[in-house]
């Protein structure tokens, strides 16, 4: 295939298929596991639980999601651990910066995931999570981002540390490691190696172009600094390669120069017992998605064996701090198709009553795909279209400009919701929540969803922004609504 496949491609009715591990058509509507999405929109179907239908456009944020991610990953390394014989362990954290909703991040936290961080509002969340009784007492904080002398964050984090004491900062830059040694407290640190792309060599990765991490030198000088410091350890070493890491071999390879890097440094420094490589961990954003998971994990945990053993060293634990696996695909944006525009274009344009720019930004500024597909009237003939958002906007469309990929669509349009899925990770960060945004839309309304121990849905309501909100925040006062 030489496209990403973004949904159905044919011109077939799919009355019932299944799309993916979570999405599947039942008697020509869309499925998302159990809950029938566009009975939430329009109706037609047993009530599920609201009792009503709700507006449209409309975010969906689905809490089982992101605990079947964290599980089914904790259980695929320990699976490869056992088989391999490692002797470590895995520890999963959370990227928060993927998704840094309370209701994301409280969920992580409540699976079991470690929690990493890049800011000062981070700590604060952090602060939270432990007060509410999800951060428990010793649950991982690794603190990544720039945090240099003086900076609010760094002030945050060494406050931090007397609340919640499993505060690992990861150092960025030598600059750093002074505020820490002044504080007097007693820290876990990393040590992040510039590392962020497809490296084969330590030379390779000095000279790359990148502002994270150190350089080989400066990194070498941070481990010596920290081991004369009475109050810090060197506990972890970070080297993250990349995003969205498809090929297996490739991930594993780009790793190699910093296992054999962290091997040389565990040989001087003996508490050093964490390699953490960050994200990177792929996630199916289309349809046509294949990882081996589980052969991922035994090449990592079989490479740190072939090269610890070849320095002398013990095997680290291992660490992902996993952002985009853990929350692209329990997000999901639901649109109407308010009007179809067959204007001599190339394709029949159907017009969404949303934006696509705005609440996808990834699509726009790096031409990525996520998966849409009908809610309804997935029993009807289908044809090829293209999306346009309701902005001004030119590059307000789906599929992106640069995208081979086709979008077929129900030929009937009556009342007719589409869907797009895996946009859970970095698109609601991006766009900005509650904000003001391109050509004033106001936000939509979000229907957090959960189940029970009985595997009954409890929702959430979140209501979307009015134009009030929309124009108060651009300094408005809607003097003519007082009168
Ligand atoms: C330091 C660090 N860790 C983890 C992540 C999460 O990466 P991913 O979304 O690929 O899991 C990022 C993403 O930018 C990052 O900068």
């Amino acid at each position: 295939m030489t496209h990403l496949m973004i949904g159905w491609e044919r011109e077939t009715p799919v009355p019932n298929h299944v799309f993916n591990d979570f999405l599947s058509a039942r008697n020509g509507r869309l499925y998302f596991e159990d809950l029938d999405l566009a009975q939430l929109l329009a109706g037609g179907g047993p009530d599920q639980g609201l009792g009503k239908q709700l507006p449209s456009p409309l975010e969906i944020v689905y809490l089982p999601k992101i605990r079947g991610k964290i599980e089914y990953m904790t259980q695929i390394f320990a699976r490869a651990i056992a088989e391999v014989g490692y002797a470590g362990r895995f520890h999963y954290a959370y990227a928060s910066k993927a998704n840094t909703a309370e209701e994301v991040v409280r969920t992580a936290l409540g699976s079991g995931a470690n929690y990493e961080m890049s800011s000062s509002v981070d700590v604060a969340i952090a602060r939270l999570m432990r007060s509410g009784g999800y951060l428990p007492p010793g649950r991982l904080t690794i603190a990544n981002g720039f945090k240099g002398p003086g900076t609010t964050y760094m002030e945050d984090l060494i406050a931090l540390k007397s609340v919640h004491e499993p505060v690992v900062p990861v150092v960025e830059d030598l600059t750093e490691l002074a505020p820490l040694i002044e504080s007097g407290l007693s820290f876990d640190v990393g040590l992040r190696q510039k590392s962020y792309g497809q490296h084969r060599t330590e030379l390779e990765m000095d000279q790359a172009n990148s502002r994270f991490g150190m350089k080989l030198a400066d990194l070498w000088q941070a481990a010596e600094t920290i081991a004369a410091a009475p109050n810090l350890r060197l506990r972890l070493y970070h080297a993250m390669i990349g995003s969205q890491l498809t090929d297996r071999a490739a991930f594993v390879a780009g790793l190699r120069p910093t296992i054999e890097i962290y091997a040389r440094l565990r040989q001087r420094y003996p508490d050093l017992s964490i390699f953490d490589f960050g994200g990177g961990m792929p996630v199916p954003m289309t349809l046509d998605f294949h990882f081996d998971y589980e052969a991922f994990a035994r090449l990592l945990l079989t490479t740190f064996q072939e090269v610890c053993a070849a320095y002398q060293v013990p095997v680290p634990e291992v660490m992902g701090e996993l952002g985009r696996y853990t929350t692209a695909e329990h997000g999901a944006h639901l649109f109407k198709v308010i009007t179809v525009k067959d204007n001599g274009s190339a394709l029949p344009w159907y017009i969404i009553d949303g934006s696509i720019m705005t609440s996808f930004p990834d699509s726009w500024a790096l031409g990525e795909h996520f998966i849409v597909l009908p809610l309804n009237h997935l029993d009807q003939p289908f044809r090829r279209v293209q999306l346009g958002g309701i902005t001004c906007d030119s590059d307000d469309i789906y599929p992106p400009k640069s995208s081979a990929s086709p979008l077929y669509l129900p030929v009937e349009t009556e009342d007719l919701y589409i869907g797009f899925f895996c946009i859970g990770a970095y698109q609601e960060m991006l766009g900005g929540v509650r904000g003001t945004k391109h050509c004033v839309l106001p936000e939509a309304t979000e229907l957090v969803i959960d189940r029970d121990e009985g595997g009954q849905y409890q929702f959430l309501l979140l209501p979307g922004q009015t134009t009030d909100d929309v124009l108060k925040n651009l300094g408005y006062r809607p003097v003519w609504r007082d009168t």
